[in-house]
């Protein structure tokens, strides 16, 4: 039996990992994972209960215990619809301290094996292609210059009515980066079997059409 295929898109924030993959698993009619997501849902639990961020054994007995769910294009934690507090800079900036910890990645390691589906799964985030599918068929490092990445992110959060300024964005997400590249534990980097897209002047159709390119180049037989 064949094993089910994955695509690994990994990269720094609101460089379009999530529109990119969303829209190649479309095209592929594969599954979606945005792992990002579920280190978000991390910390929109931990603030639910009152929990110190310091305190990585209540984090990961949180993370073990939450129920998750996606559904009508929405994610329920508990049970609750947590979309709104997920996409919030506070909230990206709270995962990305709970993501440091080595016992909320073992916890989530599994949950996120658990997406990967026939026909086939399309994951992005951080560690994709280098600790939690390091057989993926296909790597991506999918990047752009960071006054750009903070063009689109300011972009997206105006859009959603999240009021914010655009030194704040820039700052928020140079801070964010740096401390996900110098973690001990799956830190980002473009580690050496992945393709490096660099989509700075490039539109997100443009991104999607060459990774479809390379699927079809490497799936030929
Ligand atoms: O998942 P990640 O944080 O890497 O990025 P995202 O949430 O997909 O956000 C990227 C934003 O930039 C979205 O609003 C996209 O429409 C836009 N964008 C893109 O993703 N890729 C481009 N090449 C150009 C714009
Ligand atoms: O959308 P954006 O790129 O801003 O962030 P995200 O992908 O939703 O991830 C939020 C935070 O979760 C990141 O800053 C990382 O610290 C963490 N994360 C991770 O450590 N590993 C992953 N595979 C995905 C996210």
């Amino acid at each position: 039996e064949a094993p089910v295929p994955v695509i690994a898109i990994d990269g720094p924030s609101a460089s379009g990992k999530g529109t990119v993959a969303e829209r190649v698993a479309r095209e592929l009619g594969w599954h979606y994972l945005d792992s990002g997501a579920l280190y978000r849902l991390v910390a929109v639990a931990a603030a639910r209960a009152g929990l110190s961020l310091d305190d990585e054994g209540r984090l990961a007995e949180t993370c073990a215990a939450m129920t998750i769910e996606f559904r009508d294009g929405k994610a329920w934690l508990d049970g609750i619809d947590a979309s709104e507090d997920l996409r919030s800079e506070a909230t990206g900036i709270a995962a990305s301290k709970v993501a440091a910890y080595p016992r909320v990645r073992t916890v989530l390691l599994t949950r996120q094996r658990g997406f990967r589906r026939l026909p086939g799964l399309v994951a992005d985030g951080r560690d994709m292609g280098s600790v939690v599918f390091p057989e993926a068929r296909l790597k991506v490092f999918l990047t752009a210059a960071l006054p750009v990445r903070a063009e689109r992110r300011h972009k997206q959060l105006m859009e959603k009515g999240m009021y914010a300024k655009m030194p704040d964005v820039v700052e928020d997400l140079r801070r964010r980066d740096e401390r996900d590249a110098t973690r001990p534990v799956a830190p980002l980097r473009h580690y050496s079997d992945a393709l490096f897209l660099d989509t700075s002047g490039m539109t997100a159709d443009a991104a999607v059409a060459t990774i479809l390119g390379w699927w079809r180049e490497r799936s030929e037989p």
